[in-house]
């Protein structure tokens, strides 16, 4: 979810209108905004996209405060009724929510017996809880501040109080939240992209701190009531980069740009003499490792898979892939000295992140590779490498994965050497060749969109194969084939295939086969044999150098272990394709978002 406040001489609605549309990529399945001025409160909110709510919203009130929230569902369904903000039982409290609150029916037990409920979300406990306390005595700050003592779970909350317009009471515990300073008006966010439009100037806030947010002050408190200082950041983004452009779709846009990305990351990566470098710190704790454990969800973890085979290639260290959501529960045996490797586009998923606090608690050290600088994950690592991709809106990732590799495989290029193992081949020359080869690839769209036309526009599942790292390229093909088309759609190691899956192979099953590794060229060939004998139709996207007469696409030549960064381009287009032949909505899939700040 993403939440968003203004407080200002400016009418609220468009700018929190605005915060929530840059915000939808955290969740959208319901959006609401508060506003409050000398009319007292007035509360929109719709079931659906925030075009929604803006057509929902009275543009008649004007107010200069407000509140909105854009929703990923968790407590309760996508509805009017379970979309925030919520109102207490008086109407005198009004609050928006990010997170999930674990312990609130033993909140709503010991305190809220008589209160009658409306909504089904843990969010409306912590409003309940304000008024209660404040109905008691408490004058709101305090009310606030002991209902915020009493939350175990994440949250970002923004509060307002009908009796004081000129007051949002803010506070954060692991999600994500922001407050941004302007002249005359401040505001709060889940992140600063949202409010780029009116600051760049913001505040980071710590778990646990409760802020006081009026027209020209900011108060940051610690739940105790001391006041901490602190200095602003200045939020470096390009407004320009989180706008499509001529581009139909963040999603095309985003592919597109991934030769740039390559070339940016290298020259980020390169030091005064074009010598490739990582800081020493993460290169000493490279080599201190006697094992690397990755951590990752969705994307990142496909992209974990592939950096494991540089990493184990190139650098000799061994190195474990993992799922977060998994790891904490079903911890396995750690090595004497591991390395924990968190990879993450956004840095905020809170599945990775609660193992990250698991590890840092045991007292292991930790790098994070994200896109986003200061992100939760970054702040709370020993070490961070940024991946330079510029920001990345559609929900289905793309130049963060091959960012995520591009950065992996210099980790892995330069802890080699470090180590005195000669790679045997120029590292920096094949990584830039193969920007050019996704540049060719990128020009391709026409024969992309005529591969998922003819392979995917009308079938119901579809299967990608692929031996060695082809494989983990296949799962990253499949998923996105899923996220955005809907398609079922699973990606299988070429030979496993036939031990029980093969079931399902039809007539006419699409199965994508990748062939651009030299040694398992003639087995994954095999393979496509296996299931193009008992009916499937069969697309082999080869690589120059191995392809054969039966390949319906032959990718650039780039140097074999860096095969990933190239051949996930088309599985890209062509789930990019599908998925406009069947008229999805691309950039924003069904039941997802694109940041989970939930475990
Ligand atoms: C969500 C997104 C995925 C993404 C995953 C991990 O589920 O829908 O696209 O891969 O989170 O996100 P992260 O920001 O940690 O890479």
């Amino acid at each position: 979810c993403g939440i968003v406040g203004y407080i200002g001489t400016q009418d609220s609605k468009e700018i929190l209108l605005r915060g929530l549309e840059k915000l939808e990529y955290r969740g959208y399945d319901s959006a609401g905004i508060a506003v409050i001025g000398d009319n007292g409160v007035q509360l929109f909110k719709e079931k659906g996209r925030i075009a929604k709510l803006r057509d929902a919203v009275d543009y008649d009130v004007v107010a200069p405060a407000g509140i909105g929230h854009t929703r990923w569902a968790t407590h309760g369904e996508p509805s009017k009724l379970n979309a925030h903000p919520h109102k207490s039982t008086s109407g005198r409290f009004t609050l928006v929510h990010n997170g999930v609150i674990e312990n609130y029916s033993l909140l709503k037990n010991e305190y809220l017996q008589d209160v009658t409920f409306v909504s089904d979300t843990d969010t409306e406990v912590i409003v309940q809880l304000v008024e209660k306390f404040a109905n008691e005595g408490l004058d709101v700050d305090a009310a606030f501040r002991k209902t915020v003592g009493l939350l175990h779970g994440s949250y970002g909350l923004a509060l307002i109080d009908e009796k004081d317009p000129d007051t949002i009471f803010v506070a954060k515990n692991k999600s994500p939240l922001l407050v941004g300073l302007g002249d005359g008006f401040n505001v709060v966010a889940s992140d600063a992209m949202a409010m780029l439009q009116v600051t760049d100037q913001y505040l980071e806030l710590m778990d646990k701190e409760v802020v006081i947010v009026r027209r020209d002050n900011v108060t940051i408190e610690t739940l105790e009531g001391e006041i901490m200082a602190r200095e602003p950041y200045t939020a470096l983004i390009d407004a320009s980069d989180i706008e499509k452009g001529t581009y139909p779709h963040y999603m095309l846009k985003e592919v597109d740009e991934q030769p740039g990305v390559i070339r940016k990351i290298i020259s980020e990566y390169q030091d005064a003499n074009n010598e490739l470098k990582i800081d020493e710190d993460i290169l000493k704790a490279m080599n201190d490792a006697d094992r690397l454990y990755i951590v990752a969800c969705g994307t990142s973890y496909h992209a974990g898979l592939v950096g494991k085979q540089f990493i184990e290639q190139w650098a000799k260290v061994p190195v474990e892939v993992h799922v977060a959501s998994e790891f904490s529960y079903n911890m396995p045996l750690l090595s004497e000295k591991p390395l924990f490797v968190f990879i993450s586009q956004s840095g905020e998923t809170a599945d990775s992140r609660s193992v990250l606090v698991q590890v840092k608690e045991m007292g292991h050290k930790a790098l994070t590779i994200t896109n986003v600088q200061g992100s939760t994950l970054s702040r709370e690592a020993d070490y961070t490498l940024l991946l330079h991709a510029g920001p990345e809106i559609a929900v289905a990732s793309t130049k963060a994965y091959t960012a995520q590799l591009a950065v992996l495989s210099i980790l892995s290029a330069v802890t080699a050497k470090s180590k005195g193992i000669e790679l045997g081949f120029d590292f920096l020359q094949e990584l830039a060749i193969a920007a050019n080869a996704i540049e060719t690839l990128c020009d391709d769209k026409e024969e992309m969109e005529k591969i998922a036309r003819e392979f995917l526009s009308t079938t119901r599942n579809a299967f990608f194969i692929g031996r060695a790292v082809d494989y983990y390229v296949g799962l990253e093909g499949s998923l996105k084939l899923k996220e955005i088309s809907y398609i079922q759609a699973e990606g299988f190691a070429g030979g496993e295939l036939k031990h029980g899956t093969i079931a399902l192979i039809e007539n006419g099953t699409p199965v994508i086969a990748l062939a651009t590794q030299a040694h398992v060229n003639l087995s994954i060939r095999g393979n496509v044999q296996e299931v193009a004998a008992r009916g499937a139709n069969p697309c082999i996207i080869s690589m120059e150098g191995l392809q054969t007469e039966e390949d319906r696409y032959v990718l650039p030549a780039v140097h074999e272990t860096l095969a990933p960064l190239v051949a996930v381009i088309p599985l890209q287009l062509i789930a990019y394709y599908a998925a406009l032949h069947r008229d999805c909505d691309v950039d924003k899939p069904r039941n997802l978002a694109k940041s989970v700040t939930v475990e």
